[in-house]
């Protein structure tokens, strides 16, 4: 896909298809005014015989408007423009693309109304234009036998008009955007696949393929040999009941002018959760294929600084295996000791993120990283506390929370943090081993966290629980690509953008 911003009059602009967007129940914006001019009246007539209200989301094609260049118009509703801001900006260009893709136009213009300048800046319009492209033409990979619907013919868009110095910031934010947009899609399209695709060694092929493609990206695979020889005891009681080999990722990218000390960033990589020995309750649980988001998060997000040639450290770790029920599988009341020394009763198999996680934070410490985060699909519990809305943000370190928070805020992927203060481990305690893998009901998403904290003294770290954002059930069952926005926008702020 071209981006571009456009600097002549949009009357003359050459494009196939001109997006103007239509406040609801008000005056006609700016952009809509010059092309309602330039046409002689008729869209104001248009809109005010009430063919087209404006409500945010809806859109209409109207073909040969005289006055133009383009040869086709696509109003777009922009909602009331008492509340228009970042969210109905991106639902406008969302329906937009949307509906353009239906049809065979290759080359758009936009002519959208910006938010106020202190929500959308130069480089967050030109961002989120190109992310929300990216993202409104995202077709899941199924394998129906059907014969596919042709696909979208978009080829060039041209985002705005951005003034004079902020034009090389808009034009920054439509690289970084489609970057974002293509490591949503790389995140999408690995947690969409069935979980007898999607195995361990999948997820280490597709590391191994950036490595291929990118001269700045170092690849290493640990078999359950070299699991083993790590002393990874507890990831290894986790993977013990499947026949799907585990896989340890190593993905290292190396940027230019980089910083020494790499930011690390660890996926929970569970192919499958069955619950293993502690099952699950059959219904939607085809959707634990989902449990290995965090470790695609952490792929798509190495892609992302690979593209953009951040100059940073990047290190991505990813922890996959099944959690399985089997004959040789681990069961409630096993001990087993971490990598780290620690020992763990393992009383519910299906708090089986943390063990994975466990081990591969400490795996993390010999980069000494300048900050550590880990991205999961821990727990039930946060979905329950936050919905589907936020990711958890739990950290040792404030000022790491607050970062990401941030970044999710500027990324329209946003988190919330929680508290993780030191009483939540009190209830991790066990008579047998250093402490058990599940603390009970009350405050479950913050326990496992407590969990987690155990392997990261010392360390910077924080942990995003993505249970709840990672996919959506239900008819629209999905993958969202959440949180590797976020994430993106962490790692360009830590490029400094
Ligand atoms: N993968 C699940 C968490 C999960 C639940 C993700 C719902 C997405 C939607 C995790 O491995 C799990 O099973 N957690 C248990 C922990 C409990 C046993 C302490 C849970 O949340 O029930
Ligand atoms: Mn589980
Ligand atoms: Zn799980």
């Amino acid at each position: 896909m071209q981006f571009d911003l456009w600097s002549k009059g949009l009357a003359s602009l050459e494009a196939e298809c001109l997006v103007v967007g239509i406040f609801d129940e008000s005056e006609l914006s700016e952009e809509a005014r010059a092309v309602d001019s330039a046409s002689g009246g008729r869209l104001g007539q248009l809109v005010s015989r009430g063919d087209f209200p404006g409500r945010s989301g809806e859109t209409l094609l109207v073909t040969d408007l005289p006055g133009l260049k383009a040869t086709r118009v696509l109003l777009a509703g922009l909602g009331a423009q008492k509340t228009y801001g970042r969210k109905a900006f991106r639902k406008a260009l969302n329906a937009a693309v949307t509906a353009l893709a239906r049809t065979r136009i290759a080359s758009v213009a936009f002519a959208v109304a910006r938010p106020s300048f202190k929500e959308v800046d130069d480089y967050y319009f030109g961002r989120i234009v190109a992310e929300v492209v990216g993202s409104a033409l995202y077709r899941v990979n199924d394998l129906k036998t059907a014969k596919k619907p042709k696909p979208h013919a978009l080829e060039s868009v041209i985002a705005g008009a951005v003034k004079g110095s902020g034009a090389a910031a808009a034009k920054r934010g439509l690289t970084h955007g489609a970057a974002i947009a293509a490591a949503a899609k790389v995140q999408k399209d690995l947690a969409n696949l069935p979980p007898n695709v999607c195995t361990p060694s999948y997820l280490a092929d597709q590391a191994k393929a950036l490595a291929k493609a990118y001269s700045s990206v170092r690849v290493t695979v640990l078999d359950e040999a070299g699991i083993r020889k790590e002393k990874m005891g507890c990831f290894l009681a986790v993977t013990q009941g499947s026949s799907e080999p585990p896989r340890f990722i190593v993905i290292e990218y190396k940027g230019p002018k980089a910083p020494k000390a790499p930011i690390v960033l660890v996926g929970k990589g569970i192919t499958f959760d069955t619950g293993g020995i502690s099952l699950k309750d059959p219904p939607n649980m085809d959707e634990m294929k989902y449990d290995m988001s965090g470790s695609a998060a952490v792929i798509a997000s190495l892609t992302l600084a690979a593209e953009l040639r951040l100059p940073l450290n990047v290190v991505g770790l990813v922890a996959s295996c099944e959690n399985m029920p089997d004959g040789r599988a681990v069961k409630p009341g096993d001990i087993v000791t971490s990598a780290s020394g620690q020992t763990v009763e393992i009383l519910n198999t299906d708090a089986e993120g943390r063990l994975v996680l466990c081990d591969a934070l400490h795996y993390a410490r010999r980069f000494n990283p300048a900050a550590i985060v880990d991205i999961a699909t821990l727990t039930g519990a946060c979905v329950v506390a936050l919905g589907a809305h936020h990711a958890g943000c739990m950290s040792n370190d404030d000022a790491l929370a607050r970062e990401l928070v941030d970044a999710g805020q500027r990324a329209d992927d946003r988190a919330w943090q929680l508290p993780l203060t030191e009483e939540y481990a009190d209830q991790l305690k066990s008579n047998f081993a250093d402490f058990a893998n599940i603390g009970g009901r009350e405050g479950g998403a913050i326990t496992a966290a407590a969990f987690l904290s155990k392997f990261t003294q010392g360390l910077k770290w924080a942990h995003l629980d993505v249970a709840g954002t990672a996919y959506v059930g239900g008819t629209h069952k999905g993958s969202t690509g959440r949180p590797t926005p976020l994430l993106a926008d962490f790692l360009i702020q830590r490029a400094g953008r």
